[in-house]
């Protein structure tokens, strides 16, 4: 297994390329399984979760070209609407063809995705949905089993709330009923930015789609029961230019632009950040990230968009690690996403965890260490600890970085950082 040697030093300056957004990219390419012709997206990632898409659009059967920035998927000869727990267990993010499967094809089988190293996350929000427009659901022997009305039919309009606001629940029932008999309405949806962007998708293949981005979505399903194909650039990646945004600010002195990461989308970190005392501008396309004084200690609730994203949280705790005083860090969307505190301990961090909430009291110094985690953010939050940790640090099990961060060694030794891939290291 690789690992990331980082040898902590001082300030980072130059620019920091952005790349798309996964978790757009994700639902976008399961969204290709609602039209038959060439698809065609830009700007995708060269990610891992990216290349698991890809397998499982293929396991489908469709024709899916990666050779990122682009993938091309154009539809295959025959359709297996069946996701299998060997694809879904490597990223939960598969249980997003059941949407568009079932309203496709009249039939679904995906495999439940079961918990993750982060909390339980169950998909009776999907479910449910499905239900409202008219699915038979069964779950059998681990796997969800989906049947449109009377027996493989189509879907049929409806009225969904949400218990909570779930992202890629929202994703997955707005593809279904893009193509569903007549219009869905949905309440108490997921807000992100990525909703937002699948709905844009959507409206280019001939969906109706409203309010996306809003709590309230109206859909008007394709009276032909199929969608066209489409070409789209994905937007740029918020929780990796906010990952980017903190790196750029653990060390004083530091001076880095974020090359077309949007502000707009990364309201809540950046009104954090400044409270910390990070200088933070809009320059055209880009974000300037400069740290020029001492980290002051603020206190952080994580919530759904538009609130602080649990995506941004352990990045964050690093730097209030590093804030004069005491900081308070709530988590409130999933169940144990403080996976990174016990390892940040090790470095000198000083947290007291009681339940959700984080108490951390800022230290002067982070010492290196070994170190792992087991999920995306949690180990770039490693990452961004042995920027300025004295000595070396070595992040290990570095394939979780690789699911979310495009080559994030080099992007990070561009402005400076000293920081290598160790291949085969000690898992
Ligand atoms: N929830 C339910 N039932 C459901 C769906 C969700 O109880 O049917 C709960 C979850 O357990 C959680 C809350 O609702 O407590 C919100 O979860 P959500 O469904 O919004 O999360 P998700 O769609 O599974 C996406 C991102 C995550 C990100 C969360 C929250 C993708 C592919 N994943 O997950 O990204 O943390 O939204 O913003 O979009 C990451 O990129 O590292 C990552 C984990």
């Amino acid at each position: 297994m690789d690992a990331i040697r980082i040898r902590g030093g001082g300030p980072l300056r130059g620019t920091v390329p952005i790349s798309g957004a996964k978790n757009a990219a994700l639902p976008i390419l399961c969204a290709t399984l609602l039209s038959d012709g060439a698809s065609r997206l830009r700007n995708v990632p060269a990610l891992r979760d990216i290349e698991t898409t890809a397998a499982l659009l293929r396991f489908l059967g469709r024709d899916v070209t990666v050779a990122a920035p682009e993938v091309h998927v154009d539809a295959g000869s025959s359709v297996r609407p069946e996701a299998p727990y060997e694809l879904v267990k490597q990223m939960r993010a598969s249980v997003l063809v059941l949407g568009p499967l079932v309203a496709r094809f009249g039939r679904a089988k995906v495999s439940l995705p079961g918990g993750c190293a982060i909390g339980a996350r169950p998909i009776d929000q999907h479910l449910k949905g499905l239900e409202a427009m008219g699915c038979t659901i069964r779950l059998e022997r681990g796997y969800v089993l989906a049947e449109g009305p009377g027996g493989g039919g189509r879907l049929r309009g409806g009225e969904v709330y949400f218990d909570m606001p779930t992202v890629t629940g929202t994703e997955n029932l707005m593809m279904a009923a893009a193509l569903a008999r007549g219009r869905t309405t949905f309440v108490n949806c997921a807000r992100e930015p990525e909703v937002e962007e699948l709905a844009r998708v959507l409206n280019k293949m001939g969906a109706e789609v409203d309010g996306a981005g809003t709590d309230v979505i109206h859909v008007r399903g394709s009276e032909r029961g199929e969608l066209a194909p489409f070409d789209h650039a994905i937007i740029p990646d918020r929780i990796e230019a906010g990952t980017y945004m903190v790196a750029g600010a653990v060390a004083e002195g530091s001076d880095v632009i974020l090359e077309g990461a949007q502000m707009s989308d990364l309201e809540a970190l950046v009104v954090k950040m400044r409270a910390a005392g990070v200088e933070i501008t809009s320059e055209g396309q880009n974000i300037r990230v400069r740290r020029t004084g001492p980290l002051r200690a603020v206190n952080v609730t994580t919530a759904p968009h538009p609130g602080f994203p649990t995506d941004m949280q352990a990045q964050f705790l690093v730097l209030m690690s590093l804030a004069r005083g005491e900081s308070v860090i709530s988590e409130t969307i999933f169940e144990h996403r403080f996976q990174h505190v016990p390892e940040l301990q090790r470095m000198g961090a000083s947290v007291a965890l009681r339940g959700n909430t984080a108490v951390v009291q800022g230290v002067g110094t982070l010492y290196g260490a070994s170190v792992m985690a087991t999920d995306l953010r949690a180990s770039a939050s490693l990452v961004i600890a042995g920027l300025v940790a004295e000595d070396e640090t070595e992040v290990r099990r570095v394939y979780h970085i690789d699911r979310g961060y495009e080559r994030i060694e080099e992007k990070l030794r561009r402005v400076g950082a000293t920081i290598e891939r160790v291949k085969g290291a000690e898992a």
